[in-house]
């Protein structure tokens, strides 16, 4: 596996810590009645990128930007923001700090401008600065002309993308970026990953994105970590995890087929196959190269007279590593606390054969 957290370790140990904003050690949450959302998780990130924090619901993705921001205490382990203990010293890591929350905060019955205000006056941003400032975000944000309406008039990616400028108003050095693009339709996420993109080219800010789009991640993020049930289980940047993938998948259902199917892909003449599994009428084989496994095991099939009733062919993406990090896809299943690691396990034995 090409994770990681060892490796990563190593690389942060030769880094100066000016450029180490984040640091997690061993961080922990259990919530009562013994749900463990954080489970002694380590990483760092570094200035100016944007480090994605990948997993499905219920992963502990919001636990852990809570404790980060200081809003959540640990049960177990450490964290520092630009330097501070978020225990100890939350005030300082606030003043840091930026955060887009998961859920919408703005105030309906309020102009955009105003909303921008408050926050401007909150964060006590001197009102001198806050004027010119806010006028600078909300072209950045292309809501200037819509900055005299009330709020409750602004359609869903309006609002979020008001909240993204309400996060920036007193220029973080860190923004805390909570499923940034949750709920939003697809041209509002595109607009949405431009702007945090220009942020980071015309800021250098250093941006934590949770989300559980993988398509977004692969987009925006320098590194990603995956993370599942309260745990890291791969870090690295989006190339890397797809090349831990190692090959392209081929999924090949027939009909009505005695034999073993998997037994017969394994047995056609120059077919290398690196993993596969069965269930049924269905295997799932992974090979260096598609393009030449595919004609010679189609080949195959119809001189045993075997009817294919559908082929799929996927790259290497970040949907399969999540697959080969997890045992199952992404969009497979909400996680919940119920739903332990051991289960994802044995969903994966079933179907997988040989490795
Ligand atoms: N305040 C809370 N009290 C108890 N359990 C919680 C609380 N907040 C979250 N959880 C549980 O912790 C786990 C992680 O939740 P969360 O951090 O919100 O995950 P994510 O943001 O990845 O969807 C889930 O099982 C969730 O139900
Ligand atoms: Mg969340």
């Amino acid at each position: 596996m090409a994770n990681l957290s060892d490796e990563g370790a190593t690389k942060d140990e030769s880094m100066s810590s000016e450029d180490v904003v984040v640091v997690v050690d061993q961080l922990e949450k259990i919530y009562s009645g013994d749900v463990r959302a954080v489970d002694s998780i380590s990483f760092n990130v570094e200035r100016g990128e944007i480090f994605g924090f990948l997993g499905p619901n219920g992963a502990g993705k919001t636990t852990t930007i809570s404790i980060l921001t200081t809003q959540t205490l640990p049960t177990g382990g450490r964290a520092e923001v630009l330097g501070y203990d978020v225990v100890k010293e939350p005030g300082k890591v606030r003043r840091g700090i930026g955060l887009v929350p998961q859920e919408l905060t703005v105030d309906d019955e309020l102009t955009g401008r105003e909303n921008m205000e408050l926050q401007g006056s909150l964060y006590g941003v001197p009102y001198s600065d806050a004027k010119e400032r806010i006028d600078e975000l909300l072209d950045l944000v292309r809501l200037a002309d819509s900055a005299a309406r009330k709020v409750k008039t602004y359609s869903g990616g309006m609002k979020k993308r008001l909240e993204l400028a309400e996060g920036l108003i007193h220029r973080p050095e860190v923004l805390f970026l909570d499923e940034p693009t949750l709920g939003l339709d697809i041209q509002t996420r595109t607009s949405m990953w431009e702007h945090i993109n220009k942020l980071k080219k015309e800021t250098n800010m250093t941006i934590f994105l949770t989300t559980h789009y993988l398509e977004e991640a692969d987009a925006l993020c320098d590194r990603i970590a995956i993370i599942d049930h309260g745990n890291v289980i791969a870090l690295d940047t989006p190339g890397e995890l797809k090349k831990a993938v190692g090959g392209d998948v081929i999924e090949i259902e027939v009909t009505d087929c005695d034999e073993d199917i998997l037994e017969i892909i394994n047995g056609v003449p120059g077919i290398a196959l690196i993993d596969g599994t069965c269930a049924e009428n269905k295997a799932r084989i992974k090979v260096p190269d598609s393009g030449a496994a595919l004609p010679k095991i189609l080949t195959n099939f119809i001189t045993r007279d075997i009817q294919v009733a559908s082929v799929m062919v996927k790259k290497p993406s970040l949907d399969q590593a999540f697959l080969e990090f997890t045992g199952r896809e992404l969009r497979d299943e909400e996680s919940t606390a119920g739903n332990s690691k051991k289960e994802a396990g044995a969903r994966k034995g079933r179907f997988r054969r040989r490795r």
